[in-house]
């Protein structure tokens, strides 16, 4: 007779009698779940010999370093529709992605444990407890060990399948890791912009008089979105017949201004025969089946609804098929896709998820449930690229994820709450996200559930706009929160914190370019580029973007200065407010007014920013750059520019202008990256703003084939800021700029 390891349970590592309860058959709440295949638990213990922070398995509300859980649950990873979730928490939430990094000032390292079943993971530590003067007496005493972290895997089904990724630096993490799952998809320029959600615009008028509410406050904005109301009866990928009558014209109201719109289309089916969606799914075979063999239904929001079963191959080309011009009734090509609940969420499910001994073929849902929201935003993204004939980048934000869901579009956080602590977290949740490859990371700006005060909206807006999806959203039962409702001083401070986001388009956009050719995080925290800094080690409260960027919002209610850690002791940094030189490894703290958005660009980087904000980031194509060149100790500094249509997909095809911008021995220029690419472009260089400079007695431009010309320029000897005006070269030229 077989004896079986069940170690699912943590408690219970030992051999056990087959006849267990829970082991062949087990019983949760109303629930039965019949486990045809009996205990089927797997496990693998990892020592981390000179480790002591942990960090990824997302997704988690807790701090970016992992805490060990000798004392409490281990971390879950089980995708779940959780209902108003805890923070600070290890419990599981809506993605799961089973990747963990293990950071030493000598190393970095990481562990892929590649299976999609239920998991959970336990950590326990050496030092955990031990503060630094403890460790600091243990050496003196000759009583320390190496520090070491301890993680125990545990899956409830399939097979070890483990990758470790040795590294050694956090970068070749992040390569090792790309080529196992993929990069970040290289969105839409739009989709970098504003998106304005909530739960719900109520009809054509209402998207119209919040579209119009943008213009005349003056407001940027690329995207309204459309939540489940905005269906018949919520048979997604059909309108209500009366609330949105016309959605084309709505769409074309909405491209005349050069902005977008997402609708949302969940992965349950309702089941009605009059339902050409679910009658094609049912007469193919599609969904998902019970146990007995039968369609699997479960109830969700349009009531009584079947689940297809997305990881089918002829599934999901059927699934993308649906989103062609001709099947999806009202689309056209400014309309995008939010894939909802796909956990998937069912009302009426064990922990409101489905049962595990669904079947999909011949695999049961237990060893498949945490992918199965990747294979809906999968599906959805194929259908957006190929209703195009494959031309253009598709945008499609998702609940569920898991390992790889990078390569299909953006994720966020779900249903989090209008309070500080919400905020707060959204820091680490992104961070987590971002250093296992899924860089394209937003919270509901102004929180999901409850109210948020003007303060906190505000504080949510100048967080939000630097982070990689911006987008606010709302509650159904939430009084209506657009922008201008908070009063004229609150809306002036929004506009500032969108119209700031808008002016680092050009950074951002590179960011994601830079993120999708390398799998390395937009939004990264900085023990990642300052790796032997313990200072660095437990941040979570500031993040970097890319390299030169540092971000230390306010998220602290009636905050009057914040403390933020300034990594590097050969750097400086500038405050891209006030342009004042601050040297780094320091703590510096900062008052802060309502107005204060913390960032510093750091010295030795340029940074293109286009400052003409428009009403939308197509408005803004043609627009020039301005160039902040921000100089380090050495006084040199280097940066890039990329600039592509946009779009499409051309820029696989090296459609494209890819820039290094430097400074060096008193020059600046501009060379180019990508000598085959073929990409022109309008926009020129307006104005070049060096920081940390000194007074120069002439300044002279010279392209590639015109003349020197001698450039004015401003001098401010308060803040050493120096300003060249309209130099006025194309940004795709080679140029140089020389100070004398
Ligand atoms: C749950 C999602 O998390 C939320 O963002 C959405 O508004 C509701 N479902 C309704 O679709």
């Amino acid at each position: 007779m077989t004896q079986l390891l069940h170690l699912f349970d943590r408690r219970v590592c030992c051999i056990k009698d087959e006849k267990e309860d829970g082991m062949w058959e087990e019983t949760f709440k109303s629930h039965t779940d019949s486990k045809p295949n009996g205990p089927s638990a797997i496990s693998l213990d990892f020592s981390l010999p000179g480790v002591e922070h942990v960090y990824g398995i997302p997704e988690h509300a807790d701090t970016l370093r992992l805490k060990t859980t000798d004392n409490g649950d281990p971390y879950r990873l089980y995708n779940l529709d959780v209902f108003q979730y805890e923070l600070y928490n290890p419990m599981a939430l809506y993605g799961a992605v089973p990747v963990m990094l293990a950071h030493s000032a000598q190393r970095t390292t990481g562990i892929f444990w590649l299976n999609a079943a239920e998991t959970w993971v336990d950590i326990s530590s050496n030092t955990a407890g031990k503060t630094v003067f403890g460790k600091m007496l243990d050496y003196v005493q000759g009583s320390s060990e190496t520090p070491q972290t301890d993680v125990r895997w545990i899956s409830e089904s399939g097979i070890i399948d483990v990758f470790l990724m040795l590294g050694p630096t956090a970068k070749d993490v992040f390569a090792q890791y790309a080529s196992l799952t993929g990069t970040q998809s290289f969105p839409p320029l739009t989709a970098v912009g504003y998106h304005q959600c909530r739960w719900n615009y109520n009809d054509q008028e209402d998207v119209k008089a919040v579209d119009a509410g943008f213009d005349e406050h003056d407001i940027p904005y690329d995207f309204i979105w459309l939540d489940i109301e905005h269906t018949d009866g919520k048979r997604y990928f059909t309108w209500d017949p009366h609330k949105f009558a016309s959605p084309k014209e709505m769409l074309q109201g909405i491209m005349d201004k050069k902005r977008k719109m997402v609708a949302i289309v969940d992965p349950h089916i309702k089941v009605d025969n009059n339902y050409k969606i679910h009658n094609e799914i049912r007469s193919r075979g599609y969904y998902i089946k019970n146990k007995d063999g039968g369609d699997y239904e479960g109830w969700c929001w349009p009531g009584s609804a079947g689940y297809p079963d997305f990881t089918r191959e002829d599934m999901r080309a059927w699934w993308a098929s649906m989103f062609a011009y001709d099947q999806y009734e009202g689309t056209m090509e400014n309309l995008y896709t939010w894939n909802d609940m796909n956990e998937p969420s069912v009302f009426n499910g064990p922990e409101v998820t489905m049962h595990k001994d669904a079947m999909h073929g011949a695999w049961e849902h237990r060893d498949l449930h945490n992918i199965y929201g990747f294979y809906v935003q999968m599906a959805t993204a194929e259908g957006l690229v190929q209703r195009s004939g494959g031309v253009e980048r598709p945008f499609v934000l998702t609940r569920a994820f898991f390992a790889g869901s990078q390569r299909y579009g953006a994720v966020w956080t779900g249903d989090n709450a209008a309070e500080w602590d919400h905020l707060k977290i959204s820091i680490p949740m992104c961070l987590s996200l971002g250093l296992v490859g899924i860089s394209f990371c937003g919270a509901d700006v102004g929180g999901f559930f409850k109210s948020p005060s003007a303060e906190l909206l505000v504080r949510w807006y100048q967080t939000g706009a630097y982070q990689p999806f911006f987008r606010a959203h709302a509650h159904l039962d939430t009084p209506r929160r657009e922008p201008w409702l908070f009063g004229p001083e609150n809306t002036a401070l929004i506009r500032e914190a969108v119209r700031q986001r808008y002016t680092l388009l050009p950074y951002w956009y590179q960011q994601f370019y830079h993120a999708h050719r390398t799998g390395e995080p937009i939004m990264r925290p900085l023990w990642v580029e300052y790796p032997q800094d313990p200072a660095t080690f437990a941040l979570d409260d500031e993040f970097l973007i890319g390299r030169d960027l540092l971000v230390h919002p306010v998220t602290e209610e009636g905050s009057r200065g914040v403390t933020a850690y300034l990594p590097g002791k050969d750097e400086v940094w500038f405050d891209v407010h006030t342009f004042q030189k601050h040297n780094g490894a320091q703590n510096l703290y900062i008052p802060v007014t309502m107005s204060s958005i913390p960032v510093f660009q750091r010295g030795g980087s340029i940074i293109p920013r286009k400052l003409r904000v428009r009403r939308s980031s197509s408005c803004m194509e043609h627009d020039p750059y301005t160039l902040f060149v921000a100089l380090n100790p050495q006084r040199t500094a280097e940066g890039e520019l990329y600039e592509d249509d946009g779009h499409t997909f051309n820029y696989e095809k090296k459609e494209f202008l890819h820039r290094r911008l430097s400074f060096v021995n008193n020059a600046l220029s501009s060379v180019n990256l990508a000598p085959d690419a073929t990409f022109t472009t309008q926009s020129w260089i307006e104005r070049i703003v060096l920081l940390g400079a000194r007074k120069p007695s002439r300044v002279s431009m010279k392209t590639a084939d015109g003349p020197e010309n001698q450039l004015e320029f401003d001098y401010d000897s308060s803040t050493s800021v120096l300003t060249l005006r309209k130099p006025g070269m194309n940004a795709g030229a080679d140029w140089t700029v020389n100070f004398e």
